[in-house]
């Protein structure tokens, strides 16, 4: 079980830490870091563990943007209804006392819920299930979805989530449908939890995901679904480099 971080006094975990240095060299080795003048909204929507957040990442870095995940926002919600132990009907009473925040350290963006750090807290199995159960109450949505519309005021900013192409902001310059096979999603997300020192069971993590990509795209508020004007992207047979190499040439399309 991971602790709470006081938002104020974090010490970054090393592998994550890696992984972004990495990530950074691999942008500059390719002289692809850039900051440009013209700034838009990029919408990046899809199914859970396609690489959505690893992508927004990557092309906030490359373009100079705001990074904002906002299934880090559901999922700080979804911590808070287990730690407080809370009806659907007590969240919805609770949602003026919840305040989320993000902090960016040099390991990337941590999201914050009433000034702690729940970066490490928030995505565990069990959160990840809970937001799923919190994010179709369309309370949930509004308070959210009116905090994430506040973000992208003065664009230069790159959103992941279900219904950024579609809700939040419709009128995005850029919107990226991202997906992936199944099997290939909860591979990737079995290697994640692993990483992370969890013992998962490969036919239940591929079971969750098939049970999120129905519930993410059968409930009555916001489901997801791909905006008829964006650039659908199945990264299943491609590796993370060419992912980004991909996502950034889209990218470049467009804003010249
Ligand atoms: O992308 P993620 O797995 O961190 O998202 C957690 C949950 O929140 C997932 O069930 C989908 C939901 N979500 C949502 O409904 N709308 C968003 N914009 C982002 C996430």
């Amino acid at each position: 079980m991971h602790t709470s971080q006081n938002c104020c006094n974090f010490a970054p975990d090393l592998i994550i830490l890696a992984e972004y240095a990495q990530l950074s060299l691999f942008l500059i080795n390719l002289n692809m870091t850039k900051r440009t003048n013209n700034r838009i909204i990029v919408a990046i929507d899809g199914y859970s563990s396609c690489g959505k957040s690893t992508m927004a990442k990557a092309l906030a870095q490359y373009a100079g943007y705001t990074y904002v995940d906002t299934g880090a926002m559901y999922r700080a919600i979804a911590l808070y209804t287990i730690q407080n132990n809370l009806t659907e009907t007590q969240l919805i009473n609770a949602l003026p006392d919840i305040h989320i925040s993000f902090r960016h350290l040099h390991d990337g963006q941590h999201v914050c819920l009433n000034g702690v750090d729940v970066e490490a807290q928030i995505r565990t199995l069990e959160v990840g299930n809970m937001a799923s159960k919190v994010s179709p109450i369309k309370e949930v949505r509004r308070f959210l979805v009116a905090q994430q519309q506040q973000m992208g005021i003065d664009k230069g900013i790159v959103m992941d989530g279900r219904d950024i192409g579609t809700v939040v902001f419709p009128n995005a310059e850029l919107k990226l449908f991202l997906t992936a096979r199944p099997e290939v999603r909860a591979m990737r997300r079995f290697k994640e939890l692993q990483a992370k020192g969890e013992n998962p069971v490969f036919e239940e993590v591929l079971h969750d995901v098939n049970d999120r990509d129905y519930r993410d795209t059968h409930r009555a508020e916001s489901p997801l679904r791909q905006a008829e004007d964006a650039v659908v992207v199945d990264n299943s047979d491609m590796t993370k480099d060419q992912q980004i190499k991909h996502i950034i040439n889209i990218f470049n399309d467009h804003i010249h």
